[in-house]
């Protein structure tokens, strides 16, 4: 229904769109006499558009007409979510980044996990700090005491003292430098796991939201800012801090006067840095962003490739392409303007702090209030700061990077929720298991309704098929099932109990499926054969292939049941997908079976055959099949029919077929000839 319109009815009725206090949404009034309540009645109204109504309200003269079947005005709108229920329904599979310190948060404890190593590398590093400072001291005294005190056969064994200092050293730097590294690529393999595991538990409306590129970058690109910051960023951090303030102790006790000169530049450098941390942090986070569009937009060309190319969309992919990539350069070059702007001023400012020493270093030295070696050891030690002080404005730089990437990795991990699972959940009876689908309504994130109020049950042992028109709702209904979603409103119960009683893995045992476009895994057949049960008896294995129609077939591949099947089983036809995917199926040996659509790309000799052997291999199981073509709906009990998301029809699909109802409608010729 759309707001406000008046659709006409095929007798000229006009009908008015009234909303309603008792139910939300638009209900249609005719403006003849009478009430009718609760009675589904599908009416020819508007030529386009489609819905059916369960409320009337009529009011004025005559009688509305009999039940009419045909298209009615789109429902869509019928019962739009309030505006605080669609924004949680959005928020919760696309929750924003996290801020600066619940980042913080969720990556310490990972830092922590490696305390070990962590342990090792600050060990290494305040070691390092330590000889860092001694040399410079050796220096001085090999200064004073050999070269300007003039004791000659003090100078050798100095020399080797600061050569062993300095080997010693090296050995510290590299086995702080190894375990530091070790702590980023855990670190980042830990986080790239939690979001992996993630992925496999998150609802499929995830997957409606967020493209694959974006998905693939957030676990793989976006957080390698991550095992730099953690790997190399954080001890480096903690040692420059120390060497600062050692180096200020030493100074400190040789001559307090001087050092404070030499700490001029201190204040400017700590204004400085906090201006660029400020300045870095949202820029980096917009290039980490936009890096995933980018992704994003080149992994759509790859997957869509064949369309690309058949529609010669190239220029436009390009476009596209070049656009983000354009995008990216855009907020890269900012990032680096910022960059230039203040990196070289930490790195200029510490010579102010040499030139004062030189400057009143100098005099004092001159006045001999300061040995030659003392001088030199401020100079050595105020040059050795110059890195660690610059390191910092890069840690900075690294860390803001850093925590921009892992905000949108923890926001992910924090705010989508996985599909609710009861604790402690119910068991499933043994035996047979019914379907019951007590009037279901669904729709997909804030879209309209896509069931609305759909009641069906299905016996153990009985095959029903759904059908209606391409859009109807099919593989919607037929994907609550299995918990690809959940209804919004209504139930599906499975042996009596709610689906969302169970747990996930025990629904998801007791129900096998068969998508409408299956997906094959990159792996030898048999092992795609036996993915829901590894332990199937090969006997079992063969006779479902025979009767999914893959022994048909099986002969022609190179290695026949060991033949790999290609990324997403690309060296397999659509048709031979189909007949694996329904192999896989039987041989899970679930109670039930949900087969949609799963002959739509066979041939109608294989149809015929698989139509034919399909029924003794299902037998006693709950069987719900969709399908297109009355072949493939013949091999049902039943049939249901589903139009905008309603059950409109059903019955044996013979006797359907003699009524000229909705089913025949939509099977058309096909009944014709059948
Ligand atoms: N992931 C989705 N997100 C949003 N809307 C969807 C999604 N999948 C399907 N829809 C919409 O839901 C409606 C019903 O789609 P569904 O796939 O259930 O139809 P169907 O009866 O299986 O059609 P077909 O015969 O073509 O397979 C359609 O209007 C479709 O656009
Ligand atoms: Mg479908």
């Amino acid at each position: 229904m759309v707001d406000g319109s008046v659709p006409v009815a095929p007798d000229g009725l006009r009908l008015k769109a009234e909303p309603t206090t008792a139910q939300p949404g638009l209900w249609l009034s005719p403006e003849p006499v009478g009430r009718v309540l609760r009675r589904e009645i599908v009416g020819r109204t508007a030529p386009t558009a489609r819905a059916s109504l369960d409320y009337l309200d009529v009011s004025g003269p005559g009688q509305w007409p009999a039940p009419l079947r045909g298209p009615v005005p789109s429902s869509n709108a019928s019962r739009r979510p309030a505006r605080a229920e669609r924004e949680h329904q959005v928020n919760h599979v696309d929750p924003d980044d996290l801020a600066l310190w619940p980042t913080m948060r969720h990556l310490f404890p990972l830092w922590w996990e490696q305390r070990r190593l962590a342990a090792l590398g600050l060990s290494c590093a305040l070691a390092f700090t330590g000889l860092s400072l001694a040399i410079p001291i050796l220096i001085q005294r090999t200064i004073d005491d050999a070269i300007d005190g003039g004791d000659r056969s003090l100078l050798a064994p100095y020399l080797v003292a600061i050569t062993v200092v300095a080997a010693i050293r090296f050995g510290i730097n590299f086995t702080r430098r190894f375990a530091t590294a070790r702590i980023g690529i855990r670190v980042e393999a830990r986080l790239r796991s939690k979001l992996y595991d993630a992925y496999l538990r998150y609802p499929r409306a995830f997957y409606d939201r967020h493209a694959t590129g974006e998905v693939i970058s957030r676990a793989t690109n976006d957080i390698y800012p991550v095992r730099y910051f953690i790997g190399w960023g954080v001890v480096q951090a903690i040692q420059s801090l120390m060497m600062l303030i050692g180096a200020g102790i030493v100074l400190v006790l040789v001559n307090p006067k001087l050092a404070l000169t030499a700490a001029v530049s201190t204040p400017p450098i700590a204004i400085l840095t906090y201006f660029f941390a400020h300045r870095v942090f949202p820029i980096s986070r917009d290039v980490q962003r936009k890096k995933g569009n980018l992704t994003e937009a080149s992994d759509e060309a790859v997957v869509g490739i064949e369309m690309v190319q058949a529609f010669g969309r190239e220029d436009d992919v390009r476009d596209r392409f070049g656009n983000r990539a354009e995008s990216v350069r855009h907020e890269t070059m900012r990032q680096a303007s910022v960059e230039a702007r203040f990196l070289p001023g930490l790195v200029f400012l510490p010579t102010l702090g040499i030139a004062a020493v030189l400057l009143f270093g100098g005099r004092e030295a001159i006045a001999g209030n300061l040995t030659i070696g003392e001088f030199t050891l401020f100079v050595t030690l105020l040059l050795q700061l110059v890195w660690p002080l610059e390191a910092l404005g890069w840690i900075i730089n690294l860390g803001q990077r850093a925590t921009a990437a892992a905000s949108r990795s923890f926001a992910w991990l924090d705010g989508i929720e996985s599909l609710p699972e009861r604790e402690p959940a119910l068991t499933l009876p043994d035996g047979p298991l019914p379907v019951r689908i007590e009037d279901v309504h669904f729709r997909y994130g804030t879209g309209g309704e896509v069931l609305r109020g759909v009641d069906l049950e299905v016996e153990p042992g009985e095959i029903v098929a759904v059908c209606g028109p391409t859009g109807s709702g099919k593989t919607s209904l037929l994907h609550l099932l299995s918990r690809f979603y959940d209804p919004t409103e209504g139930h599906v119960r499975l042996g009596g109990l709610d689906v969302r009683d169970v747990s996930l893995a025990e629904l998801r045992r007791a129900v096998a499926i068969v998508t409408q476009k299956p997906v094959l895994f990159s792996v030898p057949l048999r092992e795609n054969l036996l993915a829901a049960r590894p332990d199937a008896d090969w006997s079992e294995v063969l006779d479902a292939c025979e009767a999914a129609g893959v022994a048909e077939f099986v002969g022609d591949l190179p290695d026949g049941y060991d033949t790999l099947i290609g990324e997403r089983g690309v060296n397999l036809s659509g048709g031979q997908r189909q007949r694996v995917a329904l192999a896989r199926a039987l041989i899970a040996g679930s109670r039930v079976l949900v087969l949609d659509d799963p002959m739509s790309a066979v041939d109608t000799e294989t149809e015929r055959h698989l139509v034919e052997h399909l029924r003794p291999a299902v037998a006693g199981r709950t069987v719900l099949i969709s399908g297109q073509r009355l072949s493939t709906v013949l091999v049902a009990d039943r049939a249901v029919v589903l139009q905008d998301g309603l059950v409109v029809e059903q019955g044996l699909p013979e006797e359907l077929i003699r009524s000229g109802g909705p089913f025949a409608e939509l099977f058309g010729e096909e009944a014709l000839v059948a």
